[in-house]
């Protein structure tokens, strides 16, 4: 018989602006409390060390998706039913969708179109000497690239940035980010009721690919738009951080840039490294279905816990030298894109589209320097910048 350890206790707010700003301190923090530790902000709990977020990724059988990974339940039921809150079988049938729109297959046949858009755009941003590095760069590229996927036509790509980002924040609690979010969500809804219409899109899209599964029967038609709403979400704002975090991380870094620029096969490597240190998705709540032991503290049944990928991916018991920017770790094993059965479908995606933006600054960009303060952009799950005012230097200058 076990003794009973004294139950982990945090009043750490991890959805407070000072943590958003700066959550690591609050992180340690919480790995150092317990291997699970209650929230006492919330109604919920946090698992904050590496082996157990992993554990957890894997363990659907425990830790449900099935209702939504987000904290509120009234949020959680406009995702029902999607890939993201569903758990096996539900979970296999519906990602089998769109698998071969995002198998190494179809992107091989992406790989030189995306590399092109990548080539113009990092040429257009550094003739000018200085650029944002979001809003001219990590935040035009995803977007283009997701909606020419999806097979949406030019003009009604609009709103489909401001959506993402509001909806990531409605996966926190009812906090004013989450709040302010609302009729952004609502807008995006109606927008993708309107626009997701097979009379707008391209038979080869992704978005075509959903209607016929529902003409043939494999999903209900009213599952058509969250589906794709799912997809189109996650493909987005957590890019464009992952991209907008690596520059900022080589902008702070000169030298780790300079060792990517002589070896640019260092590219893939640095790129996990960002994602490991600077994981653009924080982290994403589970419903315990049972009590569950972890080391000796109980998480009881029915329970929310936030699975924390920041903090998994900084955990001193894992990493080395975790808070530094070491672009030859090459940390494959982080849990920034998930893990097993949740390892994200979009991996391939994301990576082709960081490696040719990243290559393509490598390329043509001898340092970057800040030529401002970074601007913050406080989300409750995504972590990245507003804004990142560079300036860049070619070999030429
Ligand atoms: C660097 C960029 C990206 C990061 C950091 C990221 C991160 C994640 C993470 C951590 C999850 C797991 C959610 C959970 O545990 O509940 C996830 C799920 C998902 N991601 Fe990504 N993602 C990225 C890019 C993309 C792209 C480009 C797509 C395009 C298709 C995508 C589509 C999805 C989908 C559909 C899910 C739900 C999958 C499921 O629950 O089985 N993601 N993403």
């Amino acid at each position: 018989m076990h003794a009973t350890l004294p139950l982990p206790t945090s009043d750490v707010d991890l959805f407070a602006d000072d943590v958003l700003h700066d959550p690591y301190p609050a992180l340690r923090e919480l790995r150092e409390a317990g291997p699970a530790v209650r929230l006492a902000a919330y109604d919920a709990w946090v698992l904050p060390r590496y082996d157990h977020v992993r554990a957890a990724l894997a363990d659907h059988e425990r830790f449900s998706s099935a209702h939504g990974v987000g904290y509120e339940d009234q949020f959680n039921a406009q995702m029902k039913g999607t890939v993201l809150a569903s758990d096996p079988p539900d979970h296999t049938r519906l990602r089998a969708l769109l698998s071969d729109k995002l198998a190494p297959k179809a992107l091989a046949g992406l790989r030189t179109r995306i590399a092109a858009l990548a080539d113009v755009l990092v040429a257009d941003a550094v003739a000018k000497g200085g650029f944002d590095a979001v809003a001219d760069l990590a935040a035009v590229f995803p977007v283009t690239v997701v909606a020419d996927l999806v097979g949406l036509a030019e003009e009604a790509r609009g709103p489909l940035l401001s959506s993402a980002d509001a909806a990531f924040n409605t996966f926190g609690p009812f906090n004013a980010r989450a709040q302010a979010s609302i009729p952004f969500i609502s807008q995006m809804f109606g927008y993708l009721n309107t626009v997701m219409v097979p009379e707008n899109l391209r038979p080869d899209g992704w978005a075509a690919a959903v209607h016929q599964a529902a003409d043939r029967g494999d999903i209900e038609a009213a599952s058509v738009v969250p589906l794709l709403s799912a997809y189109v979400i996650a493909s987005m704002d957590t890019t464009i951080n992952a991209i907008g975090n690596t520059i900022l991380l080589f902008a702070r870094h000169p030298q780790p840039y300079q060792e990517v620029r002589a070896e640019p096969a260092l590219i893939g490597p640095a790129f996990e490294e960002s994602l490991r240190l600077e994981s653009p998705a924080q982290g994403f709540f589970r419903r315990t279905t049972q009590p569950v032991d972890i080391d000796g503290i109980t998480i009881p049944a029915d329970t929310k816990v936030l699975l924390s990928f920041a903090s998994a991916n900084r955990d001193e018991r894992k990493w080395e030298r975790p808070e530094e920017f070491l672009v030859r770790r090459n940390p494959v094993d982080h849990v920034a894109l998930g893990y097993r059965v949740r390892l994200q479908p979009g991996q391939g995606l994301a990576r082709l589209e960081a490696h040719a933006v990243l290559g393509a600054l490598v390329r043509r960009v001898s340092s970057i320097e800040l030529a401002g303060e970074p601007v913050r952009k406080l989300n409750n799950v995504i972590r990245g910048m507003a804004s990142l005012p560079v300036t860049v230097r070619t070999e030429r200058q």
